[in-house]
């Protein structure tokens, strides 16, 4: 089962950034789903490092989309993308360390992390495109 799926309270309104979303979603059910089964850490490790490479390539795609429309809050959201990166960066050293990463703690971290980043952070981009006025918390 997976441990969670797309619903609409997730949508910035962005198509593009919709999917992405949507592949990540689909990424980190697929890391929950082999640690669920007791899946090898080389499974694992090998899932949590595809989970990194399309992470950063979707936060590249989104600072360039903020930085092409002037979204004012680029450097706050930058900060939480380069805090991602680099705590996912210590868990697959740890994984290629040999160090067992706390299994589906990751996936539920992962979940949580990106559920409240696209609804906090990621829409507001979204709005700032249809409202040209960044939106305040
Ligand atoms: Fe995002
Ligand atoms: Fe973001």
């Amino acid at each position: 089962m997976a441990l969670f799926h797309w619903n609409d309270s997730y949508s910035v309104g962005i198509d593009a950034m919709d999917r992405q979303h949507q592949c990540l979603i689909e990424l980190i059910s697929r890391l929950y789903d082999a640690m669920r089964q007791g899946q090898g850490d080389a499974e694992v490790g090998k899932t949590v490092r595809g989970l990194a490479r399309y992470a950063q390539r979707h936060f590249a795609a989104e600072e360039a989309l903020m930085r092409q429309i002037g979204f004012p809050q680029l450097t706050s959201h930058q900060a939480e993308h380069k805090a991602l990166t680099d705590k996912v960066g210590r868990m697959t050293a740890d994984l290629d360390a040999g160090k067992k990463v706390a299994a589906v703690h990751l996936a539920t971290f992962l979940k949580d992390w990106l559920v409240q980043h696209i609804q906090q952070e990621d829409r507001r981009y979204g709005a700032f495109i249809c409202n040209g006025e960044p939106v305040h918390k």
